[in-house]
């Protein structure tokens, strides 16, 4: 009784997850209709591991072909769905694709929960449920403010849908995630971010630095903070991957205890844009084409974690800093454009 449903197995996080999960016991099936991924993080997944991951290309919107998938799979032991459209500037301008996608994938994922009896979810959040918090670091009870994107309403809403839900199926447990800036590769360079078009920093950084892009511009170096530009926390994705595997632990050791509960996961600590170009030129030993230009609508000015309750509840910590996540990023980056 080991067997996890992941969505989105196939995407950034998912596939980086999978790798933990199985390297931690777990069986892992997937879902992934691969419109923001592809095949190969399977192939990457199974080279790292030795084990092959069975994915069902299905539209989660589709609650006909999610019965399937749970019909051919009687003993799933928790889902953690990941399976989200996720770029902040795309939602503004593609609202209804966003609350389609996210709030239908979302609802059939509990849907299946309720009917084929799961007893554990996890759900994919992220730090924009904060907006421009008011205090730093941000808790997991600092307060909501308005979102900026139709993403992050997909996000905060998700979350509380989710635990509504949860109190209403006392049976059910779930864990809501919260990732501040997740970036990195997996060390074997098998795995890693590969965005149709790069619109995180850290892709940005390396497609620049091998040559897929001219230059990037720091999107305003005007800002209240120590250098003028935004401040983010940026965890490694496999530092994220393994507290989804602590999560999913956790809920199935505390059985029918927990309910719903929230985690911040970030490092604690905030670096700016511009010390995250000069990580990335110290660990490449390369010069960084980079210009200085106007602030991103929607941006807010800094934001870190207080990752102490994921600490003391689901005895994770994050082990990769900063340089880490540069340098495997680095490593994937000329990896793949091989
Ligand atoms: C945002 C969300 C995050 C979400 C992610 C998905 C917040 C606080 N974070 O991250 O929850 O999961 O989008 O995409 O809402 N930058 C530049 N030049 C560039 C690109 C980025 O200067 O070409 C700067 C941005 O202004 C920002 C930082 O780099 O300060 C990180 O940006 P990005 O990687 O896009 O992530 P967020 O916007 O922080």
């Amino acid at each position: 009784m080991n067997k996890v449903l992941v969505t989105g197995g196939c995407g950034y996080i998912g596939s980086h997850t999978i790798v933990d999960l199985i390297n931690n016991g777990f069986e892992v099936i997937s879902i992934d209709n691969y419109i923001n991924s592809s095949r190969a993080s399977l192939k990457g997944i199974e080279k790292i591991t030795g084990k092959k991951i069975k994915n069902y290309k299905i539209d989660l919107c589709n609650y006909n072909r999610v019965r399937k998938v749970f019909l051919e799979n009687k003993d799933i032991v928790g889902i953690i769905h990941f399976a989200a459209l996720k770029a902040v500037g795309e939602s503004s301008e593609q609202p209804l694709r966003y609350f389609k996608n996210n709030f239908n994938s979302t609802l059939n994922m509990l849907e299946a929960t309720k009917e084929f009896g799961i007893k554990n979810f996890i759900f994919s959040s992220s730090c924009t449920v904060y907006g421009n918090a008011k205090e730093l670091p941000v808790t997991e009870e600092t307060p909501f403010q308005r979102v900026e994107s139709p993403y992050g309403l997909t996000k905060q809403a998700g979350e509380e849908m989710i635990e509504f839900f949860s109190k209403a199926n006392p049976k059910i447990n779930s864990i809501l995630l919260r990732y501040f800036n997740p970036a990195g590769a997996h060390e074997s360079a098998l795995l890693g971010e590969a965005p149709n078009v790069a619109l995180n920093l850290v892709p940005i950084i390396t497609e620049v630095a091998i040559g897929k892009r001219k230059s990037i511009t720091v999107f305003g170096d005007d800002y209240d903070t120590r250098d003028g530009s935004n401040i983010r926390d940026y965890i490694h994705v496999m530092d994220l991957a393994n507290a989804h595997t602590k999560a999913l632990e956790y809920l199935i050791k505390n059985n029918n205890k927990t309910n719903c509960e929230v985690y911040n996961l970030g490092i604690g600590e905030g670096a700016s844009v511009l010390e995250v170009i000069q990580a990335f030129e110290k660990v490449s030993g390369k010069k960084l084409n980079y210009k200085i230009g106007p602030r991103r609508k929607g941006d807010v000015i800094a934001i870190y974690s207080n990752y102490k309750k994921a600490k003391r509840r689901l005895k994770w910590k994050p082990t990769r800093n900063i340089e880490d996540i540069m340098r495997t990023a680095w490593v994937w980056e000329q990896k793949r454009s091989k």
